[in-house]
């Protein structure tokens, strides 16, 4: 397993919005996480990658205990994430947005701020950058926008290539197609089966189930903080306790 989780626990005062939840994504593989509002799914997402501690349980990344370890760490260990409010620097241009990403991975501490960077590797680096930016459709004659001035939708696929810059293992998605008319969600599912097939892991929140059911292997169900359902997506969607938590919600067609 590339990244696993045994009893996690988060609560809020009263709520335990993550109740010993177990997860176990594979090397390569995609994990969908579905569950209605509130469920606790981006909580889930928040401990994973070390925005909030958790009150209780482990997570591994290959083998090692990472539980408690600081959000860079995580970052710089592999781990990189979108977050369902999109979150992009609104008055750097598209290309600076992607090489921060970037920054998560190249060294940053004392001595290396010291030694200045060859030229190379800069140009190297916005090679890079501007690949991306192609690579998630936002085409890089956009590269010099201020990421403030690009629609919603175009923000989430900003993100998406600041989180790709650092060269992750692990991708998490929270809620990517959230704003997206068809034809961006149809090139998001593009984007994620192309990642798939070079090797990255992904960790995929969405409401959109359908997408969830054609890009990831495994999809898991929360429900009130407590996982109710771990399995292949044609044995979710015929779950009755899935059914059952949906139900007055939406449909897991
Ligand atoms: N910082 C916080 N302080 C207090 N309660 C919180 C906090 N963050 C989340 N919660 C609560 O934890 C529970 C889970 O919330 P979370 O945002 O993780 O759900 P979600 O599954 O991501 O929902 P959505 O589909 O609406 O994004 C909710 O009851 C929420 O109100
Ligand atoms: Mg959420």
């Amino acid at each position: 397993m590339l990244l696993e989780t045994v009893g996690l626990t988060k609560r809020f005062g009263g709520v335990t919005a993550v109740d010993r939840v177990d997860l176990g994504i594979a090397q390569g593989r995609a994990l969908g996480l579905i569950g209605p509002n509130g469920a606790g799914k981006t909580t889930l997402v928040n401990l994973i990658s070390g925005v909030v501690p958790a009150d209780g349980g482990t997570i591994r990344l290959s083998g090692s205990d990472v539980t408690g370890r600081p959000a860079h760490r995580l970052a710089a260990l592999g781990i990189a994430r979108t977050f369902q409010g999109v979150r992009v620097f609104r008055g750097l241009t598209v290309e600076d947005n992607v090489l921060i990403g970037r920054h998560t991975r190249t060294r940053s501490d004392a001595l290396a701020r010291l030694i200045p960077r060859p030229r190379s590797a800069i140009d190297a680096d916005r090679a890079r950058a501007l690949s991306l930016i192609d690579r998630v459709g936002l085409g890089r004659r956009r590269a010099e926008v201020l990421a403030g001035e690009l629609p919603y939708g175009d923000q989430r696929r900003l993100e998406i290539a600041r989180a790709l810059a650092s060269e992750p293992l692990l991708l998490i998605l929270d809620e990517p197609a959230a704003g997206m008319n068809p034809t961006e969600s149809a090139g998001l599912r593009a984007l994620i089966g192309s990642l798939l097939v070079e090797g990255l892991t992904i960790l995929l929140i969405e409401h959109d189930v359908r997408l969830v059911m054609d890009t990831c292997q495994r999809v898991a169900v929360l429900n009130f903080g407590r996982k109710i359902a771990d399995d292949v997506p044609a044995g979710i969607q015929r779950d009755p306790v899935v059914r059952e938590a949906y139900l007055g919600t939406e449909a897991v067609a």
